[in-house]
């Protein structure tokens, strides 16, 4: 068997350690081939492959990034080259192809798939909003390392008195904000599912100074937003991929903080800090579980499906119905949280 293998739209960690599981398990296990595409699918559009044997992926496991490279596409683009796709695919005799990706990539995934191609994606995103998954890969590393600088940031706020605001990343779902800001005890977390009261963010923060506090951190997802109303937040227009540009509102809101508190704010943006450098273990050994059902299910001629955690076992979920919807932060999921922020 020859398998195809891209890895689509933003990187995380992991990825790397994915495309290794993959080769391994289809070389030692199955004797089968794989080649990798450049760039995601921009690379299966323009032709643009690398062979990929054992010696190529040795070292893999424990780095960043993604050795085949990655890129976003347009979806009109995506859906023009379905053919020329197609035709790249039966030109290199690829019989499956594994893509590795977010939202975009696999419902790209699931378009192919669709159109006759056999495939088994394979969900990873530091966002971790993709649904029938417990977990994407790249979320426990993002988590980490956003959870290590917030740590940080409590002993100079305490020193200076100060609010401290954290802007992570989190387009359309807090699941960073809210596992980093409970790991990091957070006074605040802002996500986009739940759009904020800036008045009632302004008392926690008046309430812990006036009951003898040191200092406030709140923890804010790019994504999030003021209720309707009450605070103004610039408008940054859509992207080409039509993705809404976000003009910093954990900035934005710390300037209206300090107008309304008169506490000093600083606010710091971990931006793409968060999606660097090597796996956590937790990811490395999710990116190998992830590659080696991908691999089995491929030669098993399960197509059409994601791998997924579910619990503590790697499962089979249909790529229809793990890009229907985005897997948001949940209403208890943020009551937990409530109980130990304010
Ligand atoms: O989807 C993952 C993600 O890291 C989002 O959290 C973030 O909004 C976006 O990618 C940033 O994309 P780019 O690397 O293209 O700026």
């Amino acid at each position: 068997m020859r398998i195809g293998i891209l890895t689509g739209g933003g990187d995380c960690p992991g990825l790397n350690a994915v495309i290794r599981s993959v080769v391994r398990t289809a070389a030692t296990h199955h004797g089968s081939e794989v080649i990798g595409f450049r760039d995601g699918w921009r690379g299966l559009l323009e032709d643009r492959t690398t062979p990929l044997d054992v010696p190529a992926v040795d070292g893999l496991l424990t780095r960043g990034g993604t050795t085949l490279g990655s890129a976003r596409v347009q979806p009109a683009k995506l859906h023009a080259g379905l053919g020329r796709m197609t035709g790249v695919l039966a030109a290199h005799d690829v019989d499956v192809l594994i893509p590795i990706g977010g939202e975009g990539t696999l419902t790209a995934a699931h378009l192919l798939s669709q159109a006759g191609v056999p495939v088994v994606g394979i969900p990873k995103t530091i966002d971790n909003d993709i649904d029938c998954t417990d977990l994407t890969l790249g979320f426990d590393t993002a988590v980490s390392i956003a959870t290590d600088l917030i740590d940080r940031l409590h002993t100079t706020a305490e020193s200076h008195q100060r609010v401290l605001l954290v802007e992570v990343m989190g387009r359309h779902a807090g699941w960073i904000a809210l596992h980093a800001g409970l790991a990091s005890g957070a006074h605040i977390t802002l996500v986009p599912e739940e759009p904020f009261d800036v008045a009632e963010v302004a008392k926690i923060v008046e309430d812990r100074f006036a009951r003898g506090d040191s200092h406030v951190i709140g923890v804010v997802a790019e994504g999030a937003h003021p209720l309707p109303d009450t605070m103004s937040v610039r408008d940054g227009g859509v992207d080409e991929f039509g993705h809404k540009r976000f003009t910093g509102v954990a900035q934005q809101l710390g300037e209206e903080l300090e107008r309304r508190t008169g506490k000093e704010v600083r606010t710091t943006v971990l931006g793409h800090v968060q999606r660097g450098g090597t796996p956590t273990s937790f990811d490395r050994v999710l990116a190998t579980r992830f590659g080696l059902h991908a691999t089995i299910a491929a030669h098993e001629g399960r197509h059409g499906q994601m791998v997924a955690l579910r619990g503590t076992e790697i499962e089979l979920v249909p790529l229809a119905q793990a890009v229907a919807r985005l897997k948001t932060v949940t209403p208890s999921r943020l009551a937990e949280t409530g109980a130990f922020t304010g």
